[in-house]
């Protein structure tokens, strides 16, 4: 499989952390998911790629949350920590207190565990951490608020997307050219919370 595809020569060229930036850049120009003024918090952050793009289309501070280390940025509170970790919702509200942040206007997860190669076991973990992400912070989305996140598709994804979508008014699962063709990859798209 060749990893350095002409997304990976891109993102070298064009500054991004990582070749992901393009996915959100797609996501971003069909569903228009971040606003200028929008307070953005993003899950499986590192090395960065979706960061820089986010501070593209909002002023305000990003709050980003990685179980890896993440170089610093200019106006991001990065939180190193485990989505799997029931206390990360504390430290999330302290870090909004310290931003001036009532309620969030947007979630975007990004975060994959490592893959084995096994179908159904990485299904099932990118699963879970979409059940967390949003377990831990749908309660810190605000009214009308916008949430995207990645998981491997799989048996249990309808089950996900059938649990959440009642609290939004509009969702669609999407697949950026971006994403690697053999990828299970997809993206859930949740806009207008209730
Ligand atoms: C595909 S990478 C994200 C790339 C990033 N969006 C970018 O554009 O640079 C997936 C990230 O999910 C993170 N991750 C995996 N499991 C996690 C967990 N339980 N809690 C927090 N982050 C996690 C990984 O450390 C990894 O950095």
């Amino acid at each position: 499989m060749d990893r350095k595809d002409k997304y990976y020569t891109r993102a070298k060229k064009e500054n991004y952390r990582s070749r992901a930036s393009y996915k959100l850049l797609e996501i971003q120009s069909k569903f228009n998911i971040i606003k200028p003024d929008s307070y953005v918090l993003e899950f499986g952050s590192s090395p960065g790629g979706w960061t820089q793009v986010v501070q593209q289309f909002t002023e305000k501070p990003v709050i980003s949350v990685d179980i890896n280390k993440m170089e610093p940025i200019d106006n991001v509170l990065f939180i190193q920590g485990n989505i799997n970790d029931p206390g990360l919702t504390s430290k999330i509200r302290d870090s909004m207190i310290s931003a001036g942040m009532n309620s969030l206007d947007v979630i975007i997860s990004d975060a994959m565990i490592k893959t084995s190669g096994n179908y159904d076991r990485d299904h099932y973990g990118s699963y879970l951490l979409c059940e967390n992400v949003m377990e831990r912070s749908l309660s810190l989305l605000g009214s009308g608020g916008n949430a995207v996140l990645k998981q491997f598709q799989g048996d249990s994804t309808n089950t996900f997307v059938n649990t959440w979508k009642k609290y939004f008014n509009f969702y669609k699962i999407t697949k950026p050219n971006a994403s690697r063709q053999h990828s299970r990859e997809v993206y859930i798209v949740f806009k207008g919370k209730i």
